[in-house]
């Protein structure tokens, strides 16, 4: 079973506090569970130009790493977006390799994968930003055929904090459960 995790942050903080959790879950409760991370911040990743060349050829015609991002994804059983706020919404990181996931659309439509976001701002757990990206990772989940079956948010806002809060953690931990 292959467990892919993206992370949005750019920074060593919140973002990477809960998957360092998820993977401790992970390595507890599927431990044959093959996991890979995927840093978004680093990735040569040309935005999207909409030309659909990727159309005839289910490739970008610019040469980044969306193909081989493009492969993990497909190789997957389960995939987690993780992903601090910014401005109401994902990270630009994360959202330049979805959109680059248009080339290959058709191949993923169908596939079965299960699917987790975790979602990281400073606002308290009130604001709309959470519904927001929540809903925006269902609408792709849901688009492709895949099946949701977490979406968490988390206020944090110095990198240290996240780590600190142990029920966030614990609850996180218990999430790897739901990717089986
Ligand atoms: C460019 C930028 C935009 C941000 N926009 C928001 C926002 O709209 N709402 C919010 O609650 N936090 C916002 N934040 C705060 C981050 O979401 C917050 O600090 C988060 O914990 C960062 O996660 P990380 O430590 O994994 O990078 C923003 C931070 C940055 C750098």
């Amino acid at each position: 079973m292959k467990v892919l995790l993206f992370n949005g942050s750019p920074r060593k903080g919140n973002t990477k506090a809960a998957l360092e959790a998820l993977k401790k879950g992970l390595a507890q409760q599927i431990p044959e569970a093959e996991v890979e991370e995927i840093l978004c911040e680093g990735k040569s990743i040309i935005p999207c130009r909409a030309c659909d060349a990727c159309g005839s050829m289910s490739r970008c015609i610019f040469a980044d790493d969306s193909p081989q991002i493009n492969a993990a994804v497909e190789a997957a059983d389960a995939i987690v977006f993780a992903t601090p706020v910014y401005w109401w919404g994902m990270s630009a990181q994360m959202k330049l390799i979805i959109d680059k996931f248009y080339a290959r659309d058709r191949k993923f439509h169908g596939l079965k994968k299960k699917i987790g976001s975790i979602v990281i701002g400073e606002a308290d757990q009130e604001d709309p930003e959470y519904g927001i990206i929540a809903k925006q990772f269902r609408c792709i989940a849901d688009y492709l055929g895949w099946e949701t079956v977490f979406q968490k948010s988390y206020t944090a806002n110095k990198p240290s904090d996240l780590a600190a809060d142990e029920a966030a953690l614990a609850e996180i931990e218990g999430l790897a459960k739901l990717l089986k």
